[in-house]
């Protein structure tokens, strides 16, 4: 059977390494780009590693319009793109809107041009619980108020799923746009997992280079919110998971079974876990003990965010399978192999 030659934007990445790892698993052919701005090249052998595929690799940059069409020529044949490159730090993006405002948007825009070109109809966007801002209520459901941006990041993430919508009520294109809430873990072989660029903005990276001796000290951002322990609530999803999620989207329209040309899906376990019951049920499922001390508030959190997953659940057939303990032992594994520590 000829396998369906799928592009894997940011594929080199967090979410994008374990996707392109369930994808070779499904039986998918592979090509990825990256620009390794925020990814290495050795996890290309990390995911070769586990399923002993090379995916085809070029490293290109999305933002270079003329490149962009130059692959697309020379690869005629991909049947779907699962576009993962973009920048993603909240705090940067306060700091360098433009960056994010053309990474995010020019590189989704020369895609979309592309797909039109060649007659590519099948499109999966990472997108982003950060859509949604403060919900109004809880858990979230897809069709909660996307409220005003409160970072350039989230706003270019709202901003693009406006451009795929608008691109596909016009044309064959069908695409679906996955907002993750918080990912967290590694795949069980430590082959590949979370390499964060400098000092980690996420917590659970931040957990585990602290256990790692690699940081300090790990702030808890307040714990005088109205929330059970004072400390802010979120959706931890497995990292594998949230690929195979991917892979089941992606399915879903190479096999038509999509109910409109634009869809929109929460991925997330459906449970809420505060910061300290985070750091508590590292302590316990790891036998480490974390330095951490409760510090001010990061400004631009929300008190509380976790999906509904009832439309993944019933529409995709998917569910999250593996649970918080699995993630951070996983998570403390990956650490300990890139620390070389027994
Ligand atoms: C989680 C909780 C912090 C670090 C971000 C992006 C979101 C998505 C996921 C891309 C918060 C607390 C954190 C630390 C802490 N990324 N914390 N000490 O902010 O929910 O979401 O990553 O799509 O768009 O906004 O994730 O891991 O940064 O924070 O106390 O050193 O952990 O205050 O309550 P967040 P996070």
């Amino acid at each position: 059977m000829i396998m369906k030659k799928i592009l894997v934007t940011g594929g080199l990445g967090y979410i994008g390494s374990h996707t392109v790892v369930e994808l070779q698993n499904s039986g998918y052919q592979v090509i990825i780009i990256d620009n390794l701005s925020n990814a290495s090249l050795d996890v290309l052998e990390g995911i070769t590693n586990i399923t002993k595929t090379p995916p085809a690799f070029e490293r290109l940059d999305l933002r270079l319009k003329a490149d962009v069409a130059d692959f697309f020529k020379r690869n005629q044949d991909i049947e779907g793109i699962i576009h993962f490159a973009a920048s993603k730090a909240v705090g940067e993006s306060v700091q360098n809107p433009l960056l994010y405002y053309e990474n995010n948007l020019n590189t989704l825009i020369y895609l979309l041009q592309e797909c039109n070109a060649h007659g590519i109809e099948n499109f999966i966007f990472s997108s982003s619980c950060t859509v949604y801002g403060e919900p109004d209520s809880l858990p979230i459901t897809e069709d909660a108020p996307v409220k005003s941006a409160t970072s350039p990041y989230g706003n270019t993430k709202q901003i693009s799923e406006e451009i795929l919508k608008d691109t596909c009520s016009i044309s064959a294109l069908k695409s679906i746009a996955l907002r993750y809430f918080n990912p967290i873990g590694a795949h069980e072989t430590a082959e590949i997992g979370e390499l964060p660029a400098g000092v980690p903005q996420n917590l659970v990276p931040f957990i585990t280079q602290t256990a790692a001796g690699v940081r300090e000290q790990l702030s808890v951002f307040g714990d005088d919110y109205p929330t059970e322990d004072g400390s802010c609530i979120r959706d931890y999803i497995h990292v594998v998971d949230l690929a195979k999620a991917h892979v089941i989207a992606l399915q879903r329209l190479l096999s038509k079974k999509n109910q409109s040309n634009y869809e929109v899906f929460n991925l997330g376990t459906g449970r809420g876990s505060s910061v300290l019951e985070v750091v508590n049920s590292f302590e316990k499922t790891t036998g480490e003990n974390l330095n951490y001390k409760i510090v001010d508030r990061r400004p631009g959190d929300v008190i509380a965010v976790y999906a509904d997953t009832q439309k993944a659940n019933k529409e995709l057939g998917w569910k999250a399978e593996k649970t918080m303990e699995d993630a951070l032992k996983s998570a403390w594994k990956w650490e300990k192999k890139i620390r070389k520590i027994k």
